[in-house]
């Protein structure tokens, strides 16, 4: 072995450093050289007893020589390539501290919520307590103590949600069908005069444009010693002008029949002018609150008086911003629920 042999060794290893162009490659081609089996390590094997220490001595040390430039080499290679990997994280993850702040964006209500709150602020303005009510009902407060006969079709199962349990009494339970009987609940529970309204969810076998089978409505309570239909209609209409922000509202209450009124009317209402002007919109059922209804509240019907109405939410948004599908109302679209905020 001469030193011809110990340049070539090292320029071979230096070649093999630079052309390796990963950690892995460079490793592997270390061990050719450096590992136990490497060419300069199988060279100071070959250094055995038997030659002359002085060659011995002077050969051992050109062969450290070259395993040192051998391993700067190697040192080299691997903080270049460490360091063109800082390099490339560095201008991939760079962070361009110009960019403007992200901001979390605040949700808003949704649109027939607002009208829950709107009613709610509107009703309680002139006197109305707002009372929350239980969304799985009796089929006795939701239609018998209403005066709702057996064989009325909304009790049927093809309009009404039941629920495979009854309740400790052994009566039906199922989803409510309207708000209405929250008039019994409440009345039970306190005295007249009673002056209030009871927001909430309802459900029904229902679905298409203008129906969902989940939907929500306000029912109003009136009952005192001497209420009128002419409060009825002071009252409701006060509601509408407020509600839509408008003086040129027209309403009318048109006979109708529901079974816990006594006359019952449908309200409907007008615009003068603008949109949807001149076209009579159904709005609202409402009534007298019927004595049988009256009985099943434990009040005297001979004394007490009283108007109820139960209208639907979904239907006054739509009216008040023209929305034409109540679908879009539970679509969870932002592109729709957006031009509410
Ligand atoms: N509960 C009725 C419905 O869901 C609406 C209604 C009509 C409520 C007349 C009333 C009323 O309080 O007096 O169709």
């Amino acid at each position: 072995m001469g030193s011809l042999d110990l340049k070539r060794i090292v320029a071979d290893a230096q070649r093999a450093f630079d052309n390796a162009a990963d950690t892995v490659t460079l490793e592997n081609e270390k061990a050719r050289f450096l590992g136990k089996t490497g060419a300069l390590t199988e060279l100071l094997k070959s250094l055995g007893k038997q030659l002359d220490p002085q060659v011995r001595k002077s050969k051992g040390v050109c062969i450290n020589i070259a395993k040192l430039q051998v391993e700067a080499a190697l040192n080299r290679r691997r903080k270049a390539i460490a360091d063109a990997l800082m390099n490339q994280r560095l201008t991939s993850e760079e962070v361009d501290v110009t960019l403007p702040g992200r901001c979390s964006s605040v949700g808003s209500l949704h649109p027939v919520m607002q009208t829950w709150e709107r009613i709610e602020q509107i009703f309680n303005s002139i006197g109305f307590d707002i009372v929350d009510g239980p969304e799985i009902e009796t089929d006795w407060y939701n239609f018998t103590a209403l005066n709702s006969p057996e064989n009325h079709p909304a009790r049927s199962m093809q309009d009404t949600f039941y629920l495979n349990k009854k309740d400790e009494n052994g009566r039906a339970l199922l989803l409510r069908t309207h708000t209405s009987p929250m008039q019994i609940r409440y009345a039970k529970m306190t005295k007249p005069p009673i002056k209030s309204i009871f927001p909430g969810r309802t459900y029904r076998v229902d679905s298409n444009a203008t129906h969902s089978p989940m939907f929500n409505q306000v029912e109003g309570l009136w009952i005192d010693k001497n209420i009128s239909f002419a409060d009825l209609k002071g009252v409701y209409t006060d509601f509408l002008r407020k509600f839509f922000e408008r003086k040129d509202i027209l309403v009318r209450f048109r006979p109708s029949y529901f079974p816990f009124t006594e006359p019952s009317a449908e309200i409907d209402m007008r615009f003068e002018c603008g949109r949807n002007a001149g076209r009579w919109l159904e709005i609202s059922g409402s009534g007298q609150v019927h004595p049988h209804v009256l009985r099943n509240m434990n009040l005297d019907h001979q004394r007490y008086i009283g108007f109820a109405f139960g209208s639907g939410l979904e239907r006054l948004t739509m009216l008040r911003y023209g929305v034409d599908d109540l679908r879009t109302f539970f679509e969870s679209d932002l592109r729709f629920l957006r031009q509410f905020v």
